[in-house]
């Protein structure tokens, strides 16, 4: 079987994490017996400065004809002027709207020999194994009107935050059908005290509670979610969110897990294979050194086995060579180690087994 990915590296950080997620996948494909062709392309500010725009219609076509995407990170200092015309970051979001792929899961997991990792007491971590799905094509950073305001000599600026009846349903549904599959716990996370999209929300996620009786489903306004992801964060299985409190909470709970360069993530939904990518950006602070933790994006590319090429095996596999490596001791600074990304990758390299894995 051949497949074709189309591997957008972006800026910063993404081209050093997209090559040892590459490493990995030729790795697991040589031992599962699958082909896979690469092709790169530019999104982000390289995309900028090469083509003018962040994302380009032919990258476009090609990323919703192909079986997947892999993604690095764009932005970085260079592109952030607030009056520019052209930011990476459209890259990215067009990316996501133009594969419809509304889903966006987020795990998070506790390694036991990384809680000398993260800030937070060792038995506040104990058992932590959650899932964020956070809606990712819908809200604020789509909703129209959006842009500057002039106004009687004055300059303001609006963003709008629109749901959609079916936006929500299908995004929750999926989170529906992934806690019936875990530990069968959903926690529905809104604002339905102060906005009108989470009481839309709150009662889609009842409607739609009724064709899943075997989940526990509870609402949990976003700040006091925020407050328990840190004080008792083992007590969720999964999260359903809007996107913009998806993307915030991610970054907290990356703290449990010991790094923002830990936490993979896979963009689901629409025809195609997905989008997968890491949940951290370009890193620009450490971006060229050759030090950036390669871990979120080979998990990433565990992911991308598991769902988009259906390689179950050889998804675990990445997986447990992963998990092996960091409980023999490998880990890249973020972690407190002192192991460049290459040395990493080939930790992993060297303990992956599709024959071990189980
Ligand atoms: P960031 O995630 O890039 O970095 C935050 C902190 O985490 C930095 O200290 C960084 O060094 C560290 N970090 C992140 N990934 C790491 C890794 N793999 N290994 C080790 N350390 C890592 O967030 P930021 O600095 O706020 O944003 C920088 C740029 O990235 C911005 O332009 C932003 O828009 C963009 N961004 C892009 C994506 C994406 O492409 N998906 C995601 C988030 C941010
Ligand atoms: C992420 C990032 C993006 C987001 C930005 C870069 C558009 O923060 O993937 O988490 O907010 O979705
Ligand atoms: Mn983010």
């Amino acid at each position: 079987m051949t497949f074709t990915i189309i591997v957008l590296p972006g800026d910063g950080i993404g081209p050093e994490v997209t090559h040892a997620a590459r490493q990995v996948l030729d790795a697991a494909a040589a031992q599962t017996g699958i082909e896979i062709t690469y092709k790169e392309r530019l999104i982000g500010g390289c995309a900028i400065d090469r083509l003018g725009t962040a994302l380009d219609e032919a990258t476009l076509a090609e990323c919703q004809q192909a079986d997947a995407v892999l993604l690095g990170a764009v932005g970085g200092p260079k592109w952030d002027d607030p009056t520019a015309p052209v930011r990476p970051e459209q890259g990215l979001l067009a990316l996501r709207k133009g594969l419809g792929v509304f889903a966006n899961l987020r795990p998070v997991r506790v390694y036991p020999v990384l809680v000398d990792a993260s800030p937070l007491r060792p038995e506040r971590l104990q058992g932590v194994d959650l899932l964020v799905v956070r809606e990712l094509t819908g809200g604020l950073y789509f909703g129209e009107p959006k842009g500057r305001l002039r106004q009687d000599g004055r300059e303001g600026a609006v963003d709008s935050l629109v749901y959609w009846d079916y936006e929500i349903e299908r995004v929750v549904d999926l989170a529906f059908q992934l806690a019936a599959g875990r530990r069968g716990r959903l926690a529905s996370v809104d604002k339905a005290n102060v906005l009108e999209t989470s009481r839309l929300w709150r009662q889609i996620v009842q409607q739609v509670s009724r064709r899943y009786p075997q989940v526990q489903v509870e609402h949990v306004l976003v700040d006091t979610a925020a407050m328990r992801l840190v004080t008792s964060p083992a007590a969720f299985d999964v999260i359903v969110t809007e996107n913009m409190f998806g993307d915030i909470l991610t970054d907290e709970a990356a703290v449990l897990a010991g790094s923002m360069g830990l936490l993979p993530s896979a963009s689901l939904g629409g025809r195609g294979g997905g989008l997968y990518e890491p949940i951290h950006g370009s890193a620009p602070d450490i971006a060229g050194q050759g030090i950036a933790n390669p871990l979120g994006a080979i998990l990433s590319a565990a992911l991308l086995l598991r769902y988009a090429l259906k390689q179950e095996k050889a998804a675990r596999a990445v997986e447990q060579a992963v998990e092996r490596a960091l409980q023999e001791g490998c880990r890249t600074r973020d972690l407190g180690g002192s192991l460049s990304t290459r040395a990493m990758t080939d930790a992993v390299l060297d303990r992956l087994s599709l024959e071990d894995s189980f």
